[in-house]
């Protein structure tokens, strides 16, 4: 048995966003789930709060040396009204594969999953409907104890966030544009690449910013040790479709085990497509797209869900893929997978959990 979820609603109701002018991760709504960690105790004090600011002291150990994981996943309301989770063990599971690495403490799956349902069913409301949308989760997990030598904290809090959220990209669902690379590496053999921390991301973000200011959607990394094979793009993992092999980077520890990659694994398999875990060369990319094999490339991801690539650019070359427009394996994807998201198509895999509206 766990601690029963204490709530304290909001007094005010903030007033809802139209589904129409929704962006990604601005909006939060009226409330947060927290829970507290003490060695020796475990978490503890699970509660539902106002969504707010959160006090910490300076010498909290999260804004120094980097103890920070974090979690993606997204609930949809069905077409009958059933609010509906995607895979969020999956993401519980991660969650405690990257608390691992760094050295901070699990959490239950079942009370995670539980929170979520808990806090999502009491913000139901600002489930979005319009195609496209939905309500994104960000559980977080931080190191707060005042305590300035290296070693793990003895405390934590988790904070599960909710946000309706549109489209990642600002071009909508419209092919991607993205800058290979060559300098600056995202992660390397033996490092938390595969862990979802937010160092990944803050070492990112020079690389990012340079491409952005050039008009590219986000950058595509390189491996760590040769730069030469490719690796996953900022917030998604990255497919070719090369001839009528779709391919992938395996995961070898430097990238990010995305949830929406297993998931297309799973699909293309389902449909008898010949698809390929293996070490991709940036080079076999740029032959295959010179000699007119590179029919579709796609990043996947929770954020960005089935996100088309319609040009990538290299030492000083932009590389046209189907003339720039959505190929009919990304097309597919996106309808089945966003099918079975929202709840129009049967899920065979058993991947939705549904909320229980309370
Ligand atoms: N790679 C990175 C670096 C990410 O941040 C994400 C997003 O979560 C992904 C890949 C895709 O993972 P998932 O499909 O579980 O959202
Ligand atoms: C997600 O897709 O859930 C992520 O965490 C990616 C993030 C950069 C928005």
């Amino acid at each position: 048995m766990y601690e029963q979820i204490k709530v304290y609603e909001a007094g005010d109701r903030k007033p809802k966003p139209l589904d129409e002018d929704l962006r990604f991760g601005d909006v939060f709504t009226d409330h947060m789930f927290m829970m507290d960690y003490a060695e020796g105790v475990g978490w503890h004090d699970p509660r539902i709060v106002p969504y707010g600011p959160v006090s910490l002291p300076p010498a909290a150990a999260c804004f120094h040396y980097g103890q920070t994981i974090f979690e993606g996943l997204k609930a949809y309301r069905g077409p009958d009204g059933r609010v509906l989770l995607f895979r969020p063990y999956d993401n519980a599971r991660r969650l405690n594969a990257s608390a691992e690495r760094l050295c901070m403490p699990g959490v239950d799956e079942e009370m995670f999953v539980g929170a979520i349902e808990q806090l999502v069913a009491l913000d139901q409301d600002w489930i979005p409907d319009a195609e496209g949308t939905s309500l994104y989760i960000r559980p977080v997990v931080y190191a707060t104890e005042e305590h300035l030598a290296l070693k793990p904290s003895s405390t934590y809090t988790l904070v599960i966030l909710l946000s309706p959220v549109g489209p990642y990209y600002r071009r909508g669902i419209a092919p991607t544009k993205i800058y290979v690379e060559t300098e600056q590496v995202r992660s390397s053999p033996g490092g938390v690449g595969a862990a979802k921390t937010g160092g990944n991301y803050a070492r990112c973000l020079q690389a990012e910013f340079r491409a952005a200011s050039q008009g590219y959607d986000q950058v595509l990394w390189l491996d760590g040790r040769e730069r030469k094979y490719v690796e996953e793009v900022g917030a998604m993992n990255v497919f070719f479709r090369l001839g009528e092999t779709v391919v992938t980077p395996p995961l070898c520890g430097t990238i990010l085990p995305g949830i929406t990659r297993d998931s297309v694994l799973h699909l293309l398999g389902d449909w008898g497509v010949e698809v390929e875990e293996r070490k991709i060369g940036l080079s076999e990319v740029v032959d295959a797209h010179d000699a007119g094999l590179l029919l579709e490339a796609f990043g996947v991801g929770t954020a960005a869900v089935i996100s088309p690539i319609g040009l990538l650019h290299w030492n000083g070359k932009d590389m046209e893929i189907n003339e720039g427009r959505t190929g009919e394996v990304t097309a597919r994807l996106y309808d089945a997978l966003t099918g079975i998201q929202r709840g129009s198509a049967e899920d065979h895999f058993g991947w939705i959990a549904e909320v229980r509206l309370r």
